[in-house]
Formats: C-alpha cells, structure tokens, sequence
C-alpha cells in the first residue's frame, strides 16, 4: 500500500473530522479515553505549538495518525498513534511511528518515548499491586489474550523503561517506553 503523509495544518476540515473519528473508533475498547473528547484531541494540535501530528493516506482516504509533543530538550512524547480499526494488521502504524521518527531525529531528539495505558486487561500488569519494587515487574510484562500496544512498540525497539502503577484506577497501570533514535 502507498502511503502519503499529511501534516495536520495541511488538512481540510472534513479530514480533520476524520481524524478525530478514526480516534474515537481506535480507543473504543477504553471508553474513558480523552475523556470522550476526540475532537479536543485533535484541535491541541493546532493550538499548542509544542504539538505536531500527520496523517497517513491511501488516495484521499486518512488511515492513521501520529503525532508528538516537545517535552525535554532531547527526549519528546509520542502521543497519539492510532490506525482505523479496518486497516490495522498492514503495516501503517509501523510506518506512521518510522516516519515520526525520522523527522523528530532530524531536529535533534536523541530518545522517543511513549506512555501506553493498560487499563483494559491487555497485559500481565493486569489487576497485579506493582509495590513494592516497581520496576521489578518490567522483565515479565506479558500480552494477555485480550492483546495490547506494548507488543507492537517492542517490535519498533522500544523498551520498557518504567510503569506508573495504578494511573488508570487501582491494578491499571501506564506503560512507558522509550527507544534510542
Ligand atoms: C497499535 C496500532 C497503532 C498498531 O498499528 P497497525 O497498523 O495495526 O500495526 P502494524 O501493522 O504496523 O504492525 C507492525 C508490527 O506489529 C505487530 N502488531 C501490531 N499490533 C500488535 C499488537 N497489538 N500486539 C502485538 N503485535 C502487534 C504487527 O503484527 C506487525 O508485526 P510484523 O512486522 O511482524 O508483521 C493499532 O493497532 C491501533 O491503532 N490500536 C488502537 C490504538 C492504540 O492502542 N494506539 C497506541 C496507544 S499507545
């Protein structure tokens, strides 16, 4: 599949809209995700000069979307990364996070990171008190049948570099990752 990348300032607002629908349609299974705010999700990115996002095309259709924020000097958040929930399994939210990367290396950033959220019952964290000794739980972090993100991150050479335990509610942690650019 071809893909084009198209910057958010570049998109019409049909598109815009679309982005925020693929949004909501990539995080149905965590119904508090942006509190239900799609659109506000979409709109920080034109608003908030430390956000950038692009979209992915095939012909005039937005498959996907990334986008990244300046956090550190050299280290900035990828945040979000979603693919519409038809078109997943082919290669574009692989290709979407390569791009990304390729673009924040050339302004200088040295780490890329992420934080992804398991408060659906994706991993082993699951439902686990990650006290005492945190970061002890990161060498056996597992998917779950029910499956999660932190898979597809550790295929594109991302590590686990920490857990925050309970983020999501008691025995629902964020993941985070990180990876050297
Ligand atoms: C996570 C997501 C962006 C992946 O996008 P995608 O286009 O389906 O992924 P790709 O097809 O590029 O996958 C690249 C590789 O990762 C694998 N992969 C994808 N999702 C995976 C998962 N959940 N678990 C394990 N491996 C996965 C693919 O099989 C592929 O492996 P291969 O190269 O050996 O064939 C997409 O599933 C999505 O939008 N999910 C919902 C939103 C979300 O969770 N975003 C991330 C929040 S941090």
């Amino acid at each position: 599949m071809t893909l084009r990348f198209v910057d958010f300032r570049d998109l019409t607002a049909e598109q815009r809209a679309d982005a925020a629908r693929v949004l909501r349609d990539a995080f149905a299974h965590m119904p508090d995700a942006f509190d239900g705010e799609f659109d506000a999700e979409v709109d920080g990115f034109f608003d908030d000069e430390d956000r950038e996002a692009f979209a992915a095309f095939s012909g005039e259709t937005l498959l996907g979307w990334i986008g990244r924020i300046e956090t550190y000097d050299h280290a900035w958040e990828l945040h979000p990364l979603v693919v519409d929930p038809a078109c997943q399994r082919r290669g574009i939210g692989a290709a979407l996070v390569a791009e990304l990367e390729a673009r924040v290396k050339a302004d200088g950033v040295l780490t890329l990171y992420l934080g992804t959220d398991d408060d659906f019952g994706g991993t082993s964290l699951a439902g686990v008190d990650l006290f005492p000794n945190v970061a002890g739980h990161i060498a056996g972090v597992r998917e779950s049948s029910r499956g999660h993100p932190f898979a597809f991150y550790q295929k594109l050479g991302y590590e686990i570099v920490g857990l925050i335990p309970d983020a999501n509610g008691r025995g629902k942690p964020d993941i985070w990752m990180a990876k050297r650019l």
